[in-house]
């Protein structure tokens, strides 16, 4: 859909951004295309594989359905906001995921990484089964899920044993 545009502040990884958009386009659109953050991935553009999940105000959700116009004032964190902004080191479940080689394709990787910095933000030590629930959302097409699964529980054990990176985390997807 195409239409007027409009001044719109965008809040994406602790930066603002003062834009001028058609409202109506999507968050995944506008991250990609005008922003550069190519971490969120087009899959099927209608909320059903998780390829472009983001993180709003800390909370997982699907860029490729949401509509610009109705961010403002809301935290928007990509893939690209998850390393340390000082170090360059790579979020715990990155490096986890690096770890365990959960990832094949990289169609799902985003979803799945986001969704779990989600989860490990509100449950530091998940069971397996409610690993396996929060990422349930998150098509992997090439069957990795026993890798991803022990990639999200690497995670956790990485940031138990930093709890500054712990908080750090946490604040970084909220700013
Ligand atoms: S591209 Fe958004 S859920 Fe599939
Ligand atoms: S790693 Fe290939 S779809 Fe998930």
């Amino acid at each position: 859909m195409s239409g007027a545009t409009r001044a719109l502040h965008l809040a994406v990884n602790g930066k603002a951004h003062n834009l001028e958009l058609d409202p109506h386009r999507t968050l995944l659109d506008v991250l990609r295309a005008e922003l550069g953050l190519k971490g969120p991935k087009y899959g099927c553009g209608m909320a059903q594989c998780g390829a472009c999940t983001v993180l709003i105000d800390g909370a997982p959700a699907r860029a490729c359905v949401l509509r610009v116009g109705k961010l403002a004032g809301r935290a928007v964190t990509t893939l690209e906001g998850l390393a340390d902004p000082d170090t360059g080191a790579l979020h715990p479940v990155q490096s986890g995921f690096i770890a365990e080689e959960g990832a094949q394709c990289g169609y799902c990787l985003n979803g799945m990484i986001m969704s779990a910095v989600a989860l490990l933000r509100q449950d530091p030590s998940p069971s397996e089964a409610r690993i396996r629930a929060a990422l349930a959302h998150n098509l992997c097409r090439c069957g990795t899920h026993t890798e991803i699964v022990a990639s999200v529980q690497r995670a956790a054990e990485r940031l138990a044993a930093s709890p500054d990176r712990q908080a750090a985390s946490a604040k970084a997807t909220t700013a």
